[in-house]
């Protein structure tokens, strides 16, 4: 029987008298003549060189990213965003801030008193949009300020970047406001149209913006001066669409810009107004509406994946509401 420890024992009694090289690179002292002690050598050797040439295990394939989204979020005189902070704080991922950030009017002083307590320790992982709010100061200056660079050029809000094999689009849906214009030949929805054309390759894209094309609650049915957006996206075969604005939480099926039921190409929007401001009632869901909450603050968890997706609704701690799937990319 070949032991390890018998084969180091012979080695401490000074028994070894001759040399067997097995490799270029190894020596190996042993004693003629004793069957046990050769062979532990050889096992010893073949397990040695078993573990030095064995070739290297390839790296592990990067985990998922995971997003995490809401809009319409921080009221100083709520604790609404204060309770969906709490989610994000134990979460890793990036935090999309779809909108509305800082209640009544995006001021200074409502980033600094009301966003900055709350979700403004995430600043350094955030990639927002600004929604109305944000306009209601001119320029939305304070907003373009708080996020400097992440918000993108003050002129224009919109941006894209690329995250885990997906291309992520972020674009400013308040037409008209300053320069930001959203029709088929402005410069946003050329450029988006050029950016989508540039990242053709990529197996799945995600928009986000703070209006709704489609919605079924305050807003129902939606905010028509989204359509140029969706027409593009929906063109380069985009995935997912992101809003806010109405203060709930709405998932759509897969649908076209017209609001026809795609299953194969259509894009599926979800409204995550759901921040902590206030709650807007639904009602009366209108098409390919797939799943309505009105009455639950949290923040939507999406898991990018290289060819799909998994969205999970997280509820903040006093409420069950959740929402959950799988889908693959077009
Ligand atoms: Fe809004």
């Amino acid at each position: 029987m070949c032991r390890f420890r018998e084969f180091v024992g012979a080695l401490r009694l000074g028994r070894v008298i001759a040399i067997m090289a097995t490799h270029k690179s190894h020596g190996y002292l042993i004693r003629v003549g004793n069957r046990q002690t050769i062979g532990c050598v050889v096992a010893a050797t073949v397990l040695m060189l078993t573990v030095s040439c064995a070739p290297e295990r390839p790296p592990r394939p990067p985990s998922a990213e995971v997003l995490l989204a809401a809009g319409d979020i921080a009221n100083c005189r709520a604790e609404g965003d204060e309770a969906t902070a709490k989610l994000v704080d134990s979460i890793d991922g990036t935090v999309l801030a779809l909108g509305d950030e800082a209640y009544p009017r995006g001021s200074a002083a409502n980033f600094e008193g009301c966003y900055g307590p709350s979700w403004g320790r995430f600043e350094e992982r955030t990639k927002p949009v600004p929604g109305n709010h944000e306009y209601y100061t001119e320029g939305a200056k304070p907003y373009y300020d708080h996020f400097g660079k992440a918000a993108g050029d003050p002129d224009e809000g919109y941006y894209s970047y690329d995250l885990g094999g997906w291309h992520i689009v972020a674009l400013n849906s308040n037409c008209g406001e300053g320069r930001v214009r959203c029709g088929p030949g402005s410069a946003q929805v050329r450029w988006l149209k050029k950016d989508l054309a540039a990242n053709e390759g990529r197996a799945c894209t995600l928009a986000y913006f703070h209006h709704p094309l489609f919605t079924s609650g305050e807003y129902r049915p939606g905010i028509p001066e989204m359509k140029p957006f969706w027409e593009a996206l929906y063109s380069a075969g985009a995935d997912v669409v992101l809003n806010a604005h109405d203060h709930n939480y709405q998932r759509f099926a897969p649908q076209d810009p017209e609001g026809r039921a795609d299953p194969e190409r259509g894009i599926r929007e979800f409204v995550v107004g759901t921040g902590g401001k206030s709650h807007h009632p639904i009602s009366d869901p209108i098409a390919n509406t797939e799943v309505p909450a009105d009455d639950t603050y949290g923040v939507l968890k999406l898991t990018l994946r290289p060819k799909g997706y998994g969205w999970r609704f997280l509820p903040v701690a006093d409420r069950k509401f959740t929402d959950s799937g799988e889908e693959r990319c077009h």
